[in-house]
Formats: C-alpha cells, sequence, structure tokens
C-alpha cells in the first residue's frame, strides 16, 4: 500500500498522544502513522486498541534520546512529517527529578532535531512540529492573557525544559532553516489522562473516598481545554500553520483550582448517586507546590483568526463526559493506579 505522507508522532501512547494517534489513522487512511512511544509510566498501549491493526499505523516502542533508533526509523520511513509530543509531562516529578526533565525533553527533542535536519538536507514540504505549553510564558497576576509575543519565563523545572525545548526548535529552524512550527497549549483535561494531573486525581479519589488534595490556598487558576480540541487544533496546525510560527491554543476556559474541585465533587455525587456535599466534605488543603504559578490565561486568537479554530466542547459537558469516562472505565483507571502509582501517591501526599 503506498501512502501520501509518512508521519512520527512521539508520545502518542501519553494522554493528548492516545487522541492525536487515533485522529490521525482514522481521519487520513492515506497516511502512515508511525508512533514512537518509550511506554513510561505515562504511556499505555491499551489505549489505542482500537487502531492497533489499522493498516496505516504502525507502533514502534523507544526513546527519543536513541540516536541509532530515530537513524534507523527515518531511513526507512523516509518521514514528510514529525508531530513530536514525548516528554516528560507532570510538574510535580520535575521537582523531586528534574534531570529526568532536561534528559527526555531537552536532549530527546535536540536528538530528534538532529535527525531530521540530517534526513531532511534540502527540505521541501516536511515540517518538524513541536508540541508545546503556555507554562513557559510564566504566572499572570489577576489580568491578561500570554499571546504568542509574550516574553518566556519557565519557573518551574517542567517548564524550563519545555522553554528549552522550545528555544532549540526555534533555533534550528533560523539557524539550519528546519521547517518547524511550535504551539504552546493550555491545560488538556479528557479520557486517557493519567491521574497524578488534577482532573482524574480527584476523580480516582473520590470513587475511592480518599481526601482531595488541593494546594496552598486554591486560588490558583488555569485555562481548561478539552484534549479532543486540541487534537483538532494540532491538526490543523500541522496541516495549515506557517513554518517558523508559534501559535498559542487555549480553552478560554480560567477556573480556580477549588472553584474547579467543587464542581467535579458536584458531578460526582450526581453521577454516583450520593448526596450533593458528600465528596466536597473530602477536600483538604495541603502543602503548596513550591513555586507555583499563580495563573494561565491563552490568547488564541492568532490561531481563531488566521486558521479559524476554536474550542467546540463548553467546559461544562467536556467535565462531565470526562467524570463518566472515568466511571466507564475503572479498569483503566485500576490498571494505571496499581504497581509504581501507590508509591508515588504516598511518597508525594501522605
Ligand atoms: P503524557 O505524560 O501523558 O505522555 C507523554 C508520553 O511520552 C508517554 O506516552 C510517554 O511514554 C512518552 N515518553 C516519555 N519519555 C519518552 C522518551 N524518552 N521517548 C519516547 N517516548 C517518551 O503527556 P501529555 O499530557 O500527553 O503531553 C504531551 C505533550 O504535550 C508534552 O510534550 C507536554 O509537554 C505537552 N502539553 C501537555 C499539556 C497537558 O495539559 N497535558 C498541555 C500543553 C502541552
Ligand atoms: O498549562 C499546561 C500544563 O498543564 C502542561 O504543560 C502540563 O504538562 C500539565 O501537567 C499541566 O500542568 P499543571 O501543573 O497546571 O497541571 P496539574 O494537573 O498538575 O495541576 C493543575 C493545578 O492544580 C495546579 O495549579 C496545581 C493544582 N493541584 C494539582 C494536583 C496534582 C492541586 O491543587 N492538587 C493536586 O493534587
Amino acid at each position: 500500500m503506498s501512502f501520501t505522507q509518512n508521519i512520527l508522532i512521539t508520545g502518542g501512547a501519553g494522554f493528548i498522544g492516545t487522541h492525536l494517534v487515533k485522529r490521525m489513522v482514522k481521519l487520513y487512511p492515506q497516511y502512515r502513522i508511525v508512533n514512537l512511544d518509550l511506554l513510561t509510566y505515562a504511556g499505555n498501549l491499551s489505549n489505542l486498541t482500537d487502531v492497533e491493526n489499522a493498516p496505516n499505523y504502525v507502533f514502534c516502542k523507544g526513546d527519543i534520546r536513541d540516536h541509532v533508533l530515530l537513524e534507523g526509523l527515518f531511513a526507512t520511513y523516509a518521514f514528510d512529517g514529525v508531530i513530536h509530543l514525548a516528554a516528560e509531562s507532570h510538574v510535580d516529578r520535575s521537582i523531586s527529578n528534574p534531570m529526568a526533565f532536561v534528559e527526555t525533553n531537552i536532549l530527546g527533542t535536540l536528538n530528534l532535531l538532529n535527525v531530521a535536519k540530517a534526513h531532511w538536507d534540502k527540505p521541501t514540504h516536511q515540517r518538524f512540529y513541536h508540541i508545546s505549553t503556555d507554562e513557559v510564558y510564566g504566572s499572570l497576576g489577576e489580568t491578561g492573557f500570554f499571546t504568542e509575543e509574550t516574553a518566556y519565563d519557565p519557573r518551574s523545572p517542567y517548564s524550563a525544559s519545555k522553554a528549552g525545548s522550545d528555544m532549540l526548535v526555534r533555533a534550528y529552524h533560523h539557524t539550519f532553516g528546519l521547517p518547524t512550527v511550535v504551539s504552546n497549549c493550555s491545560n488538556n483535561y479528557g479520557p486517557y489522562q493519567f491521574p497524578e494531573k488534577l482532573i482524574p486525581l480527584i476523580i480516582n479519589n473520590i470513587c475511592n473516598n480518599k481526601t482531595l488534595p488541593v494546594y496552598g490556598d486554591g486560588l490558583y487558576t488555569r485555562d481548561w481545554l478539552w484534549v479532543e480540541d486540541h487534537a483538532a487544533a494540532i491538526d490543523l496546525i500541522y496541516h495549515q500553520g506557517k513554518i517558523g510560527e508559534t501559535y498559542n491554543i487555549g480553552g478560554n476556559n480560567e477556573r480556580r483550582n477549588i472553584e474547579l474541585v467543587h464542581y467535579l465533587c458536584d458531578v460526582m455525587d450526581e453521577l454516583l448517586g450520593r448526596s450533593q456535599g458528600t465528596s466536597r466534605q473530602l477536600i483538604t488543603f495541603v502543602k503548596d507546590r513550591p513555586g507555583h504559578d499563580r495563573r494561565y490565561a491563552i490568547d488564541a486568537s492568532k490561531l481563531k483568526n488566521e486558521l479559524n479554530w476554536e474550542p467546540q466542547v463548553n467546559p461544562e459537558d467536556g467535565l462531565k463526559m470526562t467524570a463518566q469516562w472515568y466511571l466507564d472505565n475503572s479498569e483503566w483507571l485500576e490498571a494505571v493506579t496499581s504497581g509504581a502509582y501507590q508509591q508515588y501517591y504516598e511518597s508525594h501526599y501522605l
């Protein structure tokens, strides 16, 4: 079978990668999608069972830091595009183990850039698309938004490592003419998110009648985006984004953490048939995250004006669908929270 494009997606067994791989495999049978993922604690092949036998899908277990492996993949598939998501993604883990973040997010990205550069000597139609975060911009006060022109001010080892990788991607465009695109997105939520992140952690703890840890005063603000809206934005930017450009992606959906947790408690009480207020009693204010950024908010008007993208799922519906998904997929939740997760949870929260 011949394909019109071969696309390498890294980190395709993670949370966002799962949604992106499924979308690309199903929407574009004319493309061959090669998913390279190391299957760390955050990667889960069972997320992808509905595409695993698709004729246009290939999975490769491997490390973006492995130069020989990448060389082999580029030689075999002559990639037309790379969509790079593989990363260490959890801020709390970056505080306890910054080195893993530098190794994967910075050195791994550099390795990928070097191999792409070597294979795309005189790029014609190729593109290297790097998926990044709004956290590179630092923290906002009560007002204002991050735009693509906001100066970088990363403040956690995670955001510093993502900022470093963004800078390398930009540098490879300016210095070597590598055809790159970058997008910086706000907090995603939805099915398949690992329950170390706030929303699935709260849902999982409510299911298990465990306390709901809210850091500090709970007045930290995040802008939440339905993960499939992010996957749609990535698809659009991959196809239509301008080389050398950066695009912000956001949900226009700011919530204080405590308000979000209250809402999830109420949704879960309803879904579990408990009386309203039951889950709220589990809320516990705990020691704050060191260096905790106060507020993120994205101005996504460039993406709207230039590529006509807007989020499609309203937050109330999205949060209810998310809660329902975790209830319907309790086996998934049990599988990913067995073993090493317990150790992580106990050392972090207890
Ligand atoms: P995730 O932690 O759920 O998934 C990361 C995936 O990368 C996992 O499947 C893991 O196995 C894989 N991986 C890790 N190290 C690897 C390596 N060395 N080689 C190959 N694969 C490796 O992350 P996510 O939440 O899906 O985020 C994906 C990307 O999007 C990341 O780059 C992250 O910085 C970015 N991002 C995430 C969010 C969010 O809210 N989750 C928002 C903006 C940007
Ligand atoms: O903004 C985009 C970023 O969003 C992504 O780049 C990251 O990969 C992703 O993990 C996410 O980072 P956050 O740190 O914002 O997400 P997290 O779910 O860890 O935390 C959301 C907010 O909730 C944050 O203010 C910290 C707080 N929190 C988190 C946890 C895990 C709590 O109050 N209690 C918790 O137990």
